[in-house]
């Protein structure tokens, strides 16, 4: 009771609120995206995602190691498919020398011990954006559990430590849980995008990758059939439930930001970790407005990760991870 207690005599100096604050970032909470390009010398912006780059292979060395050296020891690959390789199975996603598996190989002979985590969804290699094989306006389930358990174990003989299917078909991840056990891979993980949302924030991503739905008359042009509904919070229990029965040893929670509800939801009912993908949409917002003078780049960008971590994740897809740890010295 007031004056016996004084909350404010805990926040008078900086000293006494950095010893009872209960969320620090560290490096060691972050996993970071990589976008790979074919070609030589290649370090393009993508221009909805200021200062965020995409790399030919000869060039993902020395970003690797750049991270490497400022403590950040997971990431995550991304590749940009050349339209002439795409079909509507997928088929590229499968070669042994793709893009994908050569940066695999790329990112480990840079730095062997780096945690390597490779995107596995058929967009990016599909002609029509979609993370299925599209047949009769739908996009397919079961057959395309199958290429994305072939693709997966393609990606773990080429050296990746875990997959992370971010397609949401159903049953995905107990098809490629079982591959992997059968053909030996008992130590490739897989962290599953469980509770992931059917997003607006996904567009400056989808330029990255030139990954957006096809605009065709019958096909779906937005991903409402196996992305969820964003107006469901139960749903994302369920998912990641389901996802941990068939395999998964960490889940996660997409975008980040609005759905801090849901980490939290999820943190509450689940015990393995929960990793929250703060996406390209929550990247370009802050940078554009601080580009504007309208937001402090860099207080935001901490108030954010660190809300992230409060709301209860324990592993963060970010952007701006490069910069925050630079930030934090
Ligand atoms: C592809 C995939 C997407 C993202 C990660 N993996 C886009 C999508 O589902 O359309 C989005 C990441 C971001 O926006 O930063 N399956």
């Amino acid at each position: 009771m007031y004056p016996l207690r004084r909350n404010r005599r805990l926040r008078t100096s900086e000293a006494i609120r950095s010893l009872v604050r209960e969320t620090v970032i560290t490096p060691n909470d972050f996993l970071v995206p990589l976008f790979v390009v074919e070609g030589n010398g290649i370090k393009e912006e993508i221009p909805s995602m200021p200062n965020y780059y995409r790399f030919s292979l000869d060039l993902l060395p020395l970003e690797v190691k750049t991270l490497w050296a400022l403590g950040l020891k997971s990431v995550l690959l991304f590749v940009k498919v050349p339209d002439t390789l795409k079909d509507n199975s997928g088929t590229e996603a499968l070669n042994p020398d793709g893009l994908m598996q050569r940066a695999i190989k790329t990112v480990k002979d840079a730095v062997p011990e780096m945690l390597v985590m490779t995107d596995v969804a058929l967009d990016p290699y599909s002609n029509f954006g979609h993370d299925g094989i599209v047949a009769n306006g739908q996009i397919v389930n079961d057959d395309t559990n199958a290429i994305l358990a072939e693709m997966s174990l393609s990606h773990a003989h080429a050296g990746a430590d875990f997959v992370a299917p971010s397609d949401m078909m159903d049953g995905r991840i107990f098809e490629i849980r079982t591959l992997l056990e059968d053909e030996g891979f008992h130590t490739t993980g897989i962290m599953s995008y469980s509770a992931k949302y059917a997003s607006a924030f996904y567009g400056p991503f989808r330029d990255a990758l030139d990954s957006a739905p096809a605009d065709l008359q019958d096909i779906p042009k937005d991903k409402k059939t196996y992305q969820m509904d964003f107006a469901n919070r139960k749903e994302a229990i369920k998912e990641s439930r389901m996802d941990i029965e068939e395999g998964a040893d960490i889940v996660m929670v997409k975008p980040g930001l609005a759905y801090l509800d849901i980490v939290r939801d999820i943190r509450e009912a689940i015990d393995v970790p929960i990793a929250v993908y703060q996406v390209s949409g929550e990247y370009a917002m802050l940078k554009a407005a601080a580009a504007k003078g309208w937001l402090d780049h860099d207080a935001v960008m901490l108030e954010q990760i660190t809300a992230i971590k409060r709301a209860g994740a324990h592993i963060i897809a970010s952007y701006f991870a490069k910069d925050i740890v630079k930030l934090l010295g």
